[in-house]
Parts: structure tokens; sequence; C-alpha cells
């Protein structure tokens, strides 16, 4: 049992970032790294991730709607992924590799629209009592970069077309989220090659897993 999350033996690992940063580039390689590692790993992202969570996911990308609802929305589909997924996997034994979680509700509609953070955290702490991320790695890329690459890629949903302004708050928050636990979150500078962040990514997991498995 890990000190860190006294209650079960699965790794729990977030990617967190702003729209277009990498967190889904690197996702599959940080999964594959574990499993070769002789982990076994349960893939999955939020919102969305249960088919309750997925049809919420579809909802909040699509439909306008004030932040509240948004935040609302996040937790809803949280909790389903949380009770149905995230819990029983970690309890398995299974590490959870997760595209987004709570930090990126409090960077978004915390940070980005304004929503309070304690109403969120109030959320947070109703919906997951004591689950956190073992691992939060921050791919971060100021939003130009960011945009240019969405540029380049597939059509934006709602939370993508929003301004840069928004995403400089967004990272903000979450640059203030990582430097107030150090020891929970990396930061990794996104705007270096894919293969470069990978690197630095997998370096952090191999110590992460180590000091898991000496808990
Ligand atoms: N380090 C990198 N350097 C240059 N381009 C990159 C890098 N990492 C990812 N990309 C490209 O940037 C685009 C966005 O990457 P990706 O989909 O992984 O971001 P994301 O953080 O998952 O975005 P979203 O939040 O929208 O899902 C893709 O076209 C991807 O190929
Ligand atoms: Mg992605």
């Amino acid at each position: 049992m890990s000190a860190l999350n006294p209650y079960r033996p699965g790794l729990f690992v977030a990617f967190e970032g702003i729209d277009g940063a990498g967190k889904s580039t690197q996702l599959h390689a940080a999964a594959a790294f574990l499993q070769s590692a002789g982990r076994k790993v349960t893939l999955t992202r939020e919102p969305g991730g249960t088919e309750i969570g997925e049809k919420i996911r579809d909802l909040l990308l699509r439909e306008p709607m004030r932040a509240p609802t948004e935040a609302l929305l996040m937790f809803a589909a949280r909790q389903e992924h949380v009770l149905q997924v995230i819990e029983p996997a970690l309890l398995d034994g299974t590490d959870v590799v997760c595209d987004r979680f709570t930090a990126a509700t409090l960077a978004y509609q915390g940070g980005g629209k304004g929503v309070p953070t304690e109403r969120l955290q109030a959320l947070a702490r109703w919906v997951h009592p004591g689950l956190c991320p073992d691992c939060i790695i921050l791919i971060d890329v100021p939003p130009e970069v960011a945009a240019q690459r969405l540029a380049q890629a597939r059509q934006r949903d709602r939370f993508e077309q929003e301004n840069l302004d928004f995403f400089t708050r967004v990272r903000a928050h979450y640059l203030q989220q990582a430097a107030a636990a150090p020891e929970k979150w990396l930061v990794v500078d996104g705007t270096q090659t894919p293969e470069a962040v990978q690197n630095l990514i997998t370096q952090h997991l191999k110590k992460v897993v180590d000091h898991f498995d000496s808990q």
C-alpha cells in the first residue's frame, strides 16, 4: 500500500495542460512505459470514460452553457468515472492514466471562467473524497503555440474555440496549482519535440513508480 494513497495499490497518473499542449500524444507513451515495467494500466479520459460520462462530454463540448453548469456537469461525469472506472481499477492494483482530472476543472472553470475555487473544491470533496492523483503531469505550452498546433489539426470543439486570454488564465492557474504542490506535479516544457517531452515524462514516471512501490 502506498503512503501517497493509503487505501489502494494502483498508481493514479493524470495528464493536464491546455488544449493542444500534447496530452493525448504523450498519454499512450506513458501507459506503454508503465506496461513495460510489468504494470497493468487503464487508459481513460475526462470528461468521459463511462457511457454516461461520454454523453455528458458530448453536451459539454457542443452546447453553450454557463460556467457553473459546466462545472457541475464535469463533476457529474467525474462521479460516474470515479465509481465505475478509477476506483475499481486502483483497488484491483491497476494503474490509471487519465487524460485530465479535477485540476482541469479548477483551471478551466475556476481560473478560466471565474467559478469560485472553494465551490469546485467542495464538489471535489463530495465526488472523490480522499482520492487525488499520485502524479500529475502538466504539459506546459504558451497558448499561441497550442493554438498554432490546433489550427493545423481537426475541427475545434467549444473549449478549443476560446480565445488566447482564456487559455492564458487557464495556463496560469495550472502553473499555480503545480507550484503549490511540487511533490505531486511534474511541469514539462511542451514546446520541445515530442520525443524530448516523452523522455522527461518517462524519467519522472520511473522515479514515481520506484517511490510508490517502496511504500
Ligand atoms: N511536442 C510537440 N511538438 C509539436 N507538435 C506536437 C507536440 N505534441 C503534440 N503535437 C501536435 O499538436 C497537436 C495537439 O496535440 P494533442 O492532441 O496531443 O494535444 P492535447 O493536449 O491532447 O489537446 P486536446 O486538449 O485538444 O485534446 C497534434 O496535432 C499533435 O500531433
Ligand atoms: Mg487530447
